[in-house]
């Protein structure tokens, strides 16, 4: 079997468009008057134009309404576990949180710190290879909001919809971490109080954390909370408190215009559920491949899976690089194998790595 290129199948940071990366080689020497984006000052205008012209596009593919502001911030996602409750509890001491996999957990551990979490439903005890019985949920009613992780992108767990959360929870605002599945679908903000991710999979690279907030939730934060997390500020100085991550925002803008130029949320929608579903036909065409997640709470981004005999594991993810299908291999606290198909991962690159699994379940059938 040849492959003549790299597909590059980590979970983050994640692959880029070739025509992104031949964009910036492009334009490092001289983006601007022989300066490259990370050498410009962020208050001149062509950059301050630029990051104007990336929410506009933001704003156009998500169709976010204007009632949300749009902030670019320092700190992963990682920082919005603290973040999130600092600005959110309004004097609420209680919040909810959905438990479906190792970055949910971690949020709720971080919002210990700050605030009363209450475990709403966890599938801790089923490793995390499904989203709990919403009928078995027990949700605290008198909490500033709730919080899940909309795609968990070392468990392979999605939320097929936010639908499953609102039916059960009514009116409480829903914070929803969409670090590995923004973009990849059209989201209804209406229930929604904020939305987060960080930009190195299915938005650039590491460096910069998208924030989507309600405004009227704005204006409210503890007062211990730093002013570098605070939303508020950070609106108020349009992201640039302190020195934005310039070249982050500028790829991310390149990002986005490749997104519209691609047709939008829906083909990278209907392109993420084509894509998924051909490696999840491979691994329930038989017995060789195993993926751990209940079918209706897969993820169409990472798919976690093992082989039946894990003895193999080794020579198949060996194998798969030498062809060059690139780091196939499962975060480091579950192991095995997980495919992440992000938007810039061409539907080339998938169906070779159908072609080799196929081929390799022949070969050690
Ligand atoms: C769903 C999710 N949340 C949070 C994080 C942490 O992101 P960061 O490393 O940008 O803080 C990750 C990283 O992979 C993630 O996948």
């Amino acid at each position: 079997m040849m492959i003549p290129n790299i597909y590059n199948f980590g979970a983050g940071p994640g692959c880029l468009p070739a025509e992104i990366l031949s964009q910036i080689v492009k334009d490092i020497p001289d983006w601007y008057d022989g300066m490259s984006v990370m050498e410009v000052s962020h208050r001149l205008p062509v950059f301050v134009e630029l990051t104007q012209e990336i929410e506009r596009d933001f704003r156009q593919l998500l169709s976010i309404p204007e009632d949300f502001a749009l902030l670019f911030m320092h700190g992963g996602a990682r920082s919005q576990f603290a973040a999130v409750p600092l600005n959110l509890l309004h004097g609420i001491q209680n919040t909810n949180y959905l438990l479906t996999g190792h970055w949910s957990e971690l949020a709720f551990e971080e919002a210990k710190k700050y605030c009363h979490p209450h475990i709403v439903a966890s599938s801790k005890a089923e490793n995390y290879t499904q989203i709990p019985d919403p009928s078995t949920w027990v949700v605290n009613e008198n909490a500033a909001y709730i919080h899940y992780t909309d795609n968990e992108t070392i468990h392979g767990v999605e939320f097929p919809s936010s639908s499953l959360i609102t039916n059960r929870i009514g009116k409480q605002w829903l914070v929803s971490d969409m670090t590995s599945n923004l973009l990849t679908k059209p989201i209804d903000f209406s229930p929604f109080g904020l939305i987060y991710a960080s930009t190195q999979k299915n938005l650039g690279i590491a460096g910069l954390t998208v924030v989507i907030v309600r405004k009227s939730l704005l204006g409210k934060a503890h007062a211990l909370t730093p002013s570098v997390l605070n939303y508020s500020i950070c609106e108020q100085h349009q992201s640039m408190y302190n020195t934005p991550a310039v070249f982050c925002w500028y790829v991310l803008g390149l990002v986005l215009k490749w997104a519209i130029a691609q047709g939008g949320i829906s083909t990278l929608s209907a392109l993420c559920q084509e894509k998924s579903q051909r490696i999840y036909n491979v691994i329930d065409a038989n017995d060789f491949y195993i993926c751990p997640v209940v079918k209706a709470y897969r993820s169409r981004v990472n798919i976690p899976f093992r082989l039946q005999r894990r003895e193999l594991e080794s020579l198949f993810l060996h194998q798969a690089n030498e062809l060059g299908l690139k780091q196939l291999q499962g975060h480091k606290t579950v192991g095995a194998c997980r495919a992440s198909l992000y938007n810039a991962m061409p539907m080339k690159g998938v169906d070779a790595l159908v072609e080799f699994m196929q081929e390799f379940a022949k070969m050690h059938a």
